[in-house]
């Protein structure tokens, strides 16, 4: 079962050796067959999660199984807003995350009244939410999307229609630059994006001349990177504005030997671990998601065994929401 101990060991202190992983891996298996379950794992979530992990993928991938899984029950290895929205798309299933403190920063900057008072701002305007956005703020929106689709989404809306973009401002303005459309765009931020700065991606250009550039557009160095491309600065088709499916989508194709990733680390295990020939160097090391890192062995087995903790969605909120995330998937 283990073929990452090294990384499993500096990741996890409860599961320092191959054989307590062995064991505590065989246990949370035994769990998932008896009670019809499946595990889904975001790709930021630490190795010996993704390890025993069902399927590890990116937030539209995760949404996508969510809506089409045969199992009863859904362990959500992630943060709050993505085990809400696979109850959203699951809603007779039970969903469950092992730790109700999984939030995110980026979800925490609008509310759902916040949202109504904006849009009576903009009558008529198309609300556009990123998927790291509460059920109640997506159930106020009429399109959700991701880091994958957002320039999609978008692109698809009425030339003459206002759009109002929600929550992430780095995203938003990455997509008004593929687009050319002009959104109103909400000052948002994910406070682990946003650290990684400019000069992180100046940096790691001196230390690595040839590599090529991954960049989540959520990140505050993503306006800096779509500004050295503008100017001709990085050599044409060395950076890319990707989504962490994207990532590893692009991470297969490559010629490149070495490539510079701006998210979240967790991303690098999967990376590494389908590119063995190729090096991944994280364009700042400190990025790591806290959220994300409230899932431990623990709290995961104890998921399991008592089944907790139950994600609900109010069902009038569930029937707005999935509205939104059903126009999205029909886009891409
Ligand atoms: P993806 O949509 O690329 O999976 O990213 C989700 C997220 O939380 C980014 O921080
Ligand atoms: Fe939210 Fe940022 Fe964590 Fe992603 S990395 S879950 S956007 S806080």
């Amino acid at each position: 079962m283990v073929r990452y101990p090294c990384l499993m060991a500096i990741q996890s202190r409860e599961l320092s050796t191959t054989a307590a992983f062995d064991e505590w891996a065989s246990s949370v298996r035994g769990l998932v067959a008896e009670r019809d379950a499946v595990i889904l794992a975001h790709n930021y979530q630490v190795p010996w999660v993704q390890e025993v992990a069902d399927f590890v993928g990116d937030s539209l991938e995760l949404s996508r199984l969510a809506a089409q899984t045969d199992a009863s029950v859904i362990v959500f290895c992630g943060v709050h807003f993505m085990a809400e929205t696979a109850k959203v798309l699951a809603y007779d299933k039970t969903v469950l995350i092992p730790d109700l403190e999984a939030g995110c920063s980026l979800a925490a900057t609008i509310t759902a009244d916040q949202l109504r008072a904006w849009k009576a701002e903009h009558p008529g305007a198309v609300v556009v939410s990123y998927v790291n956005t509460t059920a109640a703020v997506k159930a106020e929106s009429d399109y959700c999307c991701t880091s994958a689709n957002a320039a999609q989404v978008v692109s698809s809306i009425d030339p003459d229609a206002e759009i109002l973009f929600l929550p992430d401002m780095f995203l938003g303005a990455h997509v008004e630059r593929v687009t050319g459309r002009k959104m109103h765009i909400w000052m948002g931020e994910c406070h682990v994006h946003a650290g990684i700065e400019p000069s992180d991606i100046d940096r790691r250009f001196a230390e690595f001349p040839s590599a090529e550039l991954h960049i989540h557009p959520e990140c505050g160095c993503s306006s800096h990177a779509a500004y050295l491309m503008g100017e001709g600065m990085l050599p044409e088709g060395r950076a890319f504005m990707l989504g962490t499916g994207g990532m590893q989508q692009r991470a297969k194709e490559t010629d490149a030997d070495q490539i510079i990733v701006a998210t979240e680390t967790g991303l690098l295990h999967k990376l590494r671990k389908n590119n063995p020939d190729k090096e991944f160097i994280a364009a700042n090391e400190a990025a790591i998601c806290k959220y994300m890192r409230k899932i431990t062995p623990d709290n995961l087995r104890k998921s399991l065994e008592e089944m907790v903790f139950e994600v609900k969605v109010e069902a009038e909120i569930a029937d707005r929401a999935r509205l939104a995330i059903e126009r999205m998937i029909s886009i891409s």
